[in-house]
């Protein structure tokens, strides 16, 4: 293992993930930017063994250090832009999905990480479970053929008031996303089972009219958004992502010779083999699957150990200094996806092409593309399209979730009022 890979993580909700690598990751944690000052207090508490760690409330101030990479767990919508400011200022770059809110902030990332020639990977765990790695392995080995369907879920319901709670404030990204945004979930396990590439995406939102089912929802977004790709072998992917009532994490591919799955009961892989006359070729098989190496830390690891492979893949392309399978350009075509199916939904369905990102003749067409649904404060809605097509205020949601917004301080994902208390009990006691 060479020096460490000294990284700066921004973000302290999701961040937390990335604040005790493994060992073998090669990756160190050598400073945390957060807006918020008591936040970083409890970090440094927490995280800081050895009394070297750096703390930021300004990125810029964080990007003058001597880190070598950056890790962006900041907010949904604004990856891109520190993403570029870190490739320009020298650093390696772990984004936190999404790569980007709009199609010409992709564009103008693939040519940072072009230009730069720093790496760039895209933090998606779920490809990384130890499942999706089984599965890849079988349809790797040709026992599946090509794949001519595929379909992956990630559906996430929340309470109204933990929903309030992770989404602190009106401008917040989680009260903003549409229903199609939170896709790379999905989208990634198939692209990188089956190494393809979606190139062209339809979008759909259940539009039932009674909507009241969702009483006191804040959040403006629809139940769920679905996504069917055409992929640049020509098979079809849907995709499900959203906060429906269960949860659902389906992973399931369809091939010229057999198919496979994620069990959703057992979370076992099952293969099946292709039938011929009603008669099945061989029998399926259900198991449970096994990590390729390093199970015991994936294991240990967050969502089914995605969080661990992410971190190692990172450190291995910065020390090998390749760009990892997660690239920028599958980066920007798994989250462009999410905003092309918005913009499908929204003019009923119809087909939008996703930017050959790796093209710079292609995606020129789209620098300029700033199409958004997320508004600033002080944005006037008009500018903008629309968040939801279904859902529908609830005349108290307002006032419920600023209730909540104010009991926790608007401290967001991950963290309690009473965790500030505790840490500035114990630093004043020091
Ligand atoms: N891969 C996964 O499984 C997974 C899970 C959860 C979240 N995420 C992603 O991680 C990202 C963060 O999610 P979250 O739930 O922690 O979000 P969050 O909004 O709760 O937290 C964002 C943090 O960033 C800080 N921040 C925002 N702007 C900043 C700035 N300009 N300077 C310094 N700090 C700033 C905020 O203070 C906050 O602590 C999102 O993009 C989300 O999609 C991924």
């Amino acid at each position: 293992m060479n020096d460490p890979i000294r990284i700066g993580v921004v973000g302290t909700g999701r961040g937390k993930t990335f604040m005790n690598p493994a060992e073998c990751t090669g990756l160190k944690l050598a400073a945390v930017c957060d807006r918020r000052p008591e936040k970083l207090a409890v970090i440094k508490a927490k995280y800081d063994t050895d009394g070297t760690l750096m703390t930021f409330t300004d990125y810029d101030e964080m990007l003058k250090s001597d880190i070598d990479a950056v890790v962006l767990a900041n907010y949904f919508n604004e990856h891109a832009e520190f993403a570029i400011k870190a490739l320009r200022a020298g650093k390696h770059v772990l984004s936190e999905c999404t790569a980007m809110s709009t199609l010409s902030e992709g564009v103008a990332l693939c040519r940072a990480v072009e230009e730069t020639g720093k790496i760039y990977m895209i933090a998606e765990n779920y490809p990384f479970t130890k499942q999706r790695l089984e599965i890849k392995r079988v349809y790797d080995s040709g026992e599946l053929g090509e794949m001519l369907y595929g379909e992956a879920e990630y559906c996430h319901p929340m309470s109204n008031n933990t929903t309030y709670k992770y989404a602190p404030g009106e401008y917040h990204w989680r009260n903003q996303i549409p229903s199609t945004y939170y896709c790379t979930h999905a989208i990634a396990q198939i692209m990188h089972i089956t190494d393809t590439m979606p190139v062209r995406v339809n979008g759909f939102v259940p539009q039932i009219k009674d909507q009241s089912y969702r009483e006191y929802e804040f959040r403006q977004q629809d139940s769920g958004g679905v996504i069917v790709c055409q992929m640049d072998n020509g098979a079809v992917v849907r995709t499900l992502q959203g906060a429906f009532r269960t949860h659902s994490g389906i992973a399931r591919l369809y091939g010229t010779k057999g198919s496979a799955e994620v069990e959703r009961q057992t979370g076992n892989v099952v293969i099946y083999h292709s039938e011929v006359n009603g008669k099945e070729l061989e029998p399926y098989r259900s198991y449970e699957a096994d990590w390729p190496e390093h199970g015991e830390l994936a294991s240990e690891a967050g969502h089914g150990g995605g969080d661990f492979w992410v971190q190692y893949y990172f450190g291995e392309a910065i020390r090998k200094n390749e760009q990892p399978y997660l690239n920028v350009y599958r980066a920007c075509a798994m989250s462009s996806v999410g905003i092309l199916a918005w913009k499908s939904v929204l003019s009923g369905g119809m087909p939008f092409d996703v930017p050959k990102w790796d093209d710079e003749e292609d995606r020129k067409k789209y620098e300029n593309d700033n199409w958004t649904p997320f508004l600033k404060e002080g944005d006037d809605p008009a500018d903008h399209p629309p968040r939801a097509v279904a859902w529908k205020p609830h005349p108290e949601a307002r006032d419920r979730a600023k209730a909540v917004w104010e009991e926790t301080d608007y401290l967001g994902l991950g963290w309690s009022k009473k965790d500030i208390d505790m840490s500035f009990d114990k630093i004043n006691m020091n």
